[in-house]
């Protein structure tokens, strides 16, 4: 069966928009974003000299939020215009150019539009591109377009810098546990991190105030490392509220995903997230999902456990964690 792309019905949807796409009242942005009100994500500005500070405050606003910004993290603003640009130039490609790379079923990798998986289903207002881009050992070409032929160049050469940024990212959360600053990064993988890329492409939408890109989530990484276009559409949930989160030009956004809540046995909290749409312009976004290979067990690390402080999570291997969350069978 052909699976329908959200890119070709945005073209043919002028004022209105398919009933599937439509959410129920307590989804629908109109009616629960709080308006007016941005969300004060913490801008953390990684040029600071004092290291400790810069230390201080992810770990602060990982314990508080889940999600911060870091703006001035080292990787040129070339070297990101580039990466953007070769993804938006494959989204770009005529529909059967991009059905070349589409998922076959059971797959993670590829292009596609999410499925439906409850039975009142609704679909988000998104189509994306999945594909691993580190070590060098798990990346399979096969899903990595050929056109832009600058594509490969443009994605090894950001992956090359977002090394720094996830090292400092990791030795600050470890060192805000009270541990050895390798020791988060060791648990959840060490050198066989995964860093598993995604493309949002958001097609312009006629009823943005109906419709929902990607549904509230937390994501199941350790770290999402996401660069937006300069459309806005990322909320955040605070107390029950959703609120629209305004991305600083050039900054990374870092949510805390659901493996390092676990690791830091809950100290870090993994933010709820979820995206809305535009009218008039396509939103496009790059999260990489810093992930444990799958079979590596993750669970509270040994030295945050003890008699006092019982594990609040299982120990499992990340497979399995993603395997029942996506089919929402309880941990
Ligand atoms: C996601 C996600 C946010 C965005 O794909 O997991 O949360 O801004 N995307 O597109
Ligand atoms: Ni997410």
């Amino acid at each position: 069966m052909e699976i329908e792309r959200v890119q070709d019905i945005a073209c043919l949807s002028k004022d209105t928009i398919p009933e599937e796409f439509i959410r129920s009242e307590n989804e629908q942005p109109v009616i629960t974003t709080v308006h007016g009100v941005n969300l004060e994500v913490p801008v953390i500005d990684m040029s600071d000299l004092d290291e400790e500070k810069i230390s201080h405050l992810i770990v602060d606003a990982s314990q508080k939020w889940g999600m911060f910004q870091i703006i001035n993290h080292g990787i040129p603003e070339e070297i990101m215009n580039q990466f953007k640009s070769v993804g938006k130039e494959f989204f770009e490609l005529p529909q059967e150019e991009k059905e070349v790379y589409a998922k076959e079923p059971g797959t993670m990798e590829g292009y596609g539009t999410s499925l439906q998986r409850e039975i009142q289903a609704k679909k988000g207002w998104v189509d994306h591109l999945f594909h691993k881009i580190w070590p060098p050992s798990v990346i399979n070409y096969k899903f990595w377009p050929k056109n832009p032929p600058s594509y490969r160049k443009a994605n090894e050469e950001y992956v090359k810098n977002l090394h720094g940024v996830v090292d400092r990212l990791f030795k600050s959360l470890s060192k805000g546990l009270g541990l050895e600053e390798n020791e988060l990064k060791e648990a959840a993988g060490g050198n066989e991190l995964v860093y598993l890329l995604k493309i949002n492409y958001y097609p312009p939408c006629p009823r943005p105030d109906l419709a929902l890109g990607v549904v509230a989530h937390t994501d199941m990484s350790c770290i999402t490392i996401l660069v937006p276009n300069d459309v806005q559409g990322l909320q955040a949930s605070r107390d029950g509220h959703w609120y629209d989160v305004k991305c600083s030009p050039n900054a990374l956004i870092i949510h805390i995903g659901d493996q390092i809540e676990i690791l830091s046995n809950g100290k870090y909290k993994s933010v709820l997230h979820r995206t809305t749409v535009n009218k008039d312009e396509a939103r496009m976004s790059w999260p990489v999902f810093l992930e444990p290979p799958t079979d590596f067990e993750v669970g509270p690390h040994s030295k945050l456990v003890n008699e006092e402080n019982p594990p609040k999570y299982k120990t499992k291997k990340y497979g399995d964690y993603c395997y029942c969350k996506l089919n929402k069978i309880p941990q």
